[in-house]
């Protein structure tokens, strides 16, 4: 793998770089934004290293990310060579209902500011930034199903939902014919692994790519911070944020200290830094399409595109998976481990996939422990 490599995202034909470009700290003057000569840099080196998918939202810096985007992109004439990605659901005027959420009225509101504020007639990936609880997932669809068709978006996916609602849009969206959701956003790290139990299976079944935010865990992965008492210290994100009430960027825990020991000494050993080694492993997780990172400075992007230049090996890999490994929780617990092995008999067990079987499967012993009990 390679960042010069390009996926497709999802079951469709939208070519992606392997690691998308986030620009949420773009214009941002909260004491860890970028401001626009180090935005302009940054989005600059991101394409001259050839990358090509650019994510935004409306919501992010109260718009000033999406005008510097299609700022920079027209600056350069870049519309065509670039996957332009922007998201709606944040309220854009307090007390009014309708400036906010996924109903058909906010997001024809919201996506006519953003083709505006990014200087085009056309998104590229448009996507529902949270789940707000309440717009029927029908009139999410019929909505999505329309832009695409008037050409306003070429394709739309889901951040921040559960997978039920995931799962019904999509087996809906089958059904009755309309435009496919192609990918899902969600927050997934080696200090965030939740999306394993649910939203990966999900994932796998219908299609979808994941694009996964905050890949450094707002940077927490990239080893800068230390342990000092119940919280942390170090320069960046994390420590401008450190009273915040935003579950985010709560990443000082006992959990997430350990996991960092653990990918510490992995990093020590491979010879890569930690930022390098935690990108490099959720890109090659299941389902991963494209990686969203972030960066303050062009030496940080710089560093983070040389993650996909290298392998983990396997014994490694091992280390960092059960490091974070999500806890066993009803019901998944009936899934794997004893309750899973009186469904199955005893007997090993694979579900069909394309990918060739490996040649040496383990298979055959059991299955002949077994044949020697009978
Ligand atoms: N859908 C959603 O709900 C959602 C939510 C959040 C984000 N996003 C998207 O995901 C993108 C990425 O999220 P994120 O910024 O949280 O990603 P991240 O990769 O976890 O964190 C990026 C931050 O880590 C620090 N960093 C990055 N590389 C580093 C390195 N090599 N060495 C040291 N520090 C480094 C920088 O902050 P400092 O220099 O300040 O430490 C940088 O801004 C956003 O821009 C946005 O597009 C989506």
């Amino acid at each position: 793998m390679s960042f010069h490599e390009y996926t497709t995202v999802g079951r469709s034909g939208l070519r992606v770089s392997p690691l998308s470009l986030g620009t949420m700290t773009f214009g941002g003057t909260t004491g860890w934004g970028t401001d626009e000569p180090t935005s302009r840099a940054i989005f600059d080196r991101y394409v001259e290293l050839g990358g090509n998918f650019i994510d935004t939202a409306d919501g992010y810096t109260d718009g000033k990310s999406e005008e510097l985007v299609g700022k920079f992109v027209a600056d350069r004439s870049l519309r065509n060579r670039l996957v332009l990605a922007t998201k709606f659901t944040f309220n854009a005027q307090s007390g009014n209902p309708n400036a906010g959420g996924n109903g058909r009225k906010n997001v024809y509101r919201a996506l006519e500011g953003s083709l505006r504020r990014l200087k085009t007639d056309y998104v590229d990936l448009y996507w529902m930034h949270v789940w707000d609880g309440v717009t029927p997932v029908e009139e999410l669809l019929s909505t999505m199903n329309d832009l695409v068709r008037s050409g306003k978006i070429r394709y739309f996916g889901l951040s921040d939902s559960p997978a039920w609602y995931v799962a019904r849009a999509q087996t809906l969206a089958e059904k009755e014919g309309k435009e496919r959701l192609i990918a899902l956003q969600l927050e997934y790290s080696l200090a965030e692994r939740n999306i394993e139990r649910e939203h990966v299976p999900a994932a796998r079944e219908l299609g979808l790519g994941i694009c996964p935010w905050s890949p450094l865990a707002s940077g927490f992965l990239a080893g800068k911070y230390r342990r000092e008492g119940a919280t942390g210290k170090g320069e960046g994100r994390l420590e401008v944020l450190k009273s915040s009430a935003n579950p985010v960027f709560n990443k000082f825990t006992d959990r997430n200290w350990r996991v960092l020991d653990v990918l510490l000494d992995v990093a020590k050993q491979l010879d890569k830094s930690p930022a390098q080694v935690a990108l490099n492993w959720v890109a090659t997780q299941p389902c991963v399409c494209s990686p969203i990172i972030g960066a303050t400075k062009t030496a940080q992007l710089e560093s983070n595109v040389e993650s996909l230049s290298f392998s983990i090996p396997s014994d490694l890999r091992k280390r960092l998976d059960d490091a974070g490994k999500p806890e066993l929780i009803h019901p998944y617990m009936f899934f794997e481990g004893v309750i899973h092995d009186r469904i199955t008999g005893d007997v090993p067990i694979r579900a069909w996939t394309p990918e060739p079987r490996h040649r040496e499967s383990s298979a055959a012993a059991p299955a002949a422990k077994h044949a020697a009990k009978s």
